[in-house]
């Protein structure tokens, strides 16, 4: 655990993170049909850079969105669950959270901050810059990966467990029922969780939002290669891969492919692996599943949680959920 004031960073990762979890995940994603990488890997600093960039695209409609239902609904949200604590899965940059931040402040209930995230350097920037920008209010940091170990900070509560920027949609159906059932199970009665999701829309805009004209999305799809020949002693040759971003209308979600350009064999000795690809062989890369309100609120449901509130922004294209244990009224 490293400390400094009020800014604490604890680093629950296991110390062959890396070598275990990332060694199996390729195995098992590169080693199978389809091929598959878990989006988790895009996110070292360079990754968390590239996010970042991406939420300021013109083309990324998502950020601006949740962000419009934030400024209009945090004053609500803040007198509605009193947090005390207020805990963040995937937090990033923390950029949106400071306008919770702001609300719980001037309700006078919010004592502490808890990020969690897996990308460490993200994490500790942004957790040290709110701690300087709130003066007393403790920022306790975790480094955690949320779908194998999602363990909330045992803070005061009532705490609002905020899961912001549709990054729910990154999980399929299976993996969203196992988290939700862990969340649920790791939240105390009066726990509140604030969840954001991307809704169904035309299919034009949302392939856009993922292949935007500068070519930023594509840098971010292409690093997750960057890190296997980091990690991995690799030998992926990021340019002759395109980046693809597709709307697979039957499962309703947008997919990110990097599709070989041409017949190679990437190395990846640390696994002793080669893997083949003809010209066109992809690899998928991430889903972005994309949402509609009574699917999403009976899958809640089936998980144990009862939707208070669903807020969208003027447009329609975003949703952010209130949401309880069932049985705890707001
Ligand atoms: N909440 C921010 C950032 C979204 S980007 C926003 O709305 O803009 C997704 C974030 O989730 C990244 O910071 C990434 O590092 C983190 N993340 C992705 N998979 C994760 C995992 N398995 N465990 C913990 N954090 C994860
Ligand atoms: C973090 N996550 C919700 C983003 C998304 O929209 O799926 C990641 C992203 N991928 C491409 N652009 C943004």
């Amino acid at each position: 655990m490293k400390a400094s004031g009020r800014f604490t960073l604890d680093d629950r990762l296991p110390a062959d993170y890396f070598t275990t979890t990332l060694r199996s995940d390729v195995l098992a994603g590169l080693g199978a049909q389809p091929r598959t990488l878990p989006p988790k890997w895009f996110y070292d600093k360079r990754g968390s850079d590239l996010f970042e960039q991406i939420t300021l695209l013109p083309e990324y409609y998502p950020t601006r969105a949740e962000q419009e239902i934030l400024v209009e609904r945090a004053p609500e949200i803040a007198a509605l669950t009193r947090a005390v604590t207020l805990v963040e899965l995937g937090s990033g940059s923390s950029r949106k959270t400071r306008l919770l931040l702001d609300a719980l402040s001037a309700e006078g209930t919010l004592r502490r901050y808890a990020p969690l995230d897996v990308s460490a350097t993200a994490l500790a920037e942004a957790g040290r810059a709110v701690g300087r920008d709130y003066p007393g209010l403790h920022v306790s940091a975790t480094v955690a990966d949320f779908e194998t170990d999602l363990v909330l900070p045992p803070e005061a509560g009532p705490r609002l467990v905020a899961f912001l920027g549709s990054t729910i949609g990154n999980f399929d159906s299976g993996q969203r029922a196992s988290f939700y059932r862990t969340l649920a199970g790791a939240m105390s009665q009066d726990d509140v969780l604030l969840l954001g999701a991307d809704l169904v829309k035309d299919s034009e805009t949302l392939v856009r939002a993922y292949d935007d004209a500068a070519g930023v999305t594509a840098e971010f799809n292409k690093n997750v290669l960057h890190v296997l020949n980091r990690e991995l002693c690799a030998d992926f040759e990021p340019a002759a891969f395109d980046h693809v971003a597709l709307w697979n209308e039957h499962e309703e979600r947008v997919e990110m492919h990097l599709r070989s350009r041409i017949a190679q064999t990437a190395r990846i000795p640390a696994l002793g692996l080669s893997v083949e690809f003809v010209g066109g062989d992809s690899v998928r890369t991430e889903l972005s599943c994309k949402f509609r309100r009574d699917s999403l609120t009976a899958e809640l449901h089936a998980a144990g949680f009862m939707v208070h509130h669903w807020w969208t922004d003027s447009s329609n294209r975003f949703a952010l959920l209130l949401t309880g244990r069932r049985g705890h009224e707001l």
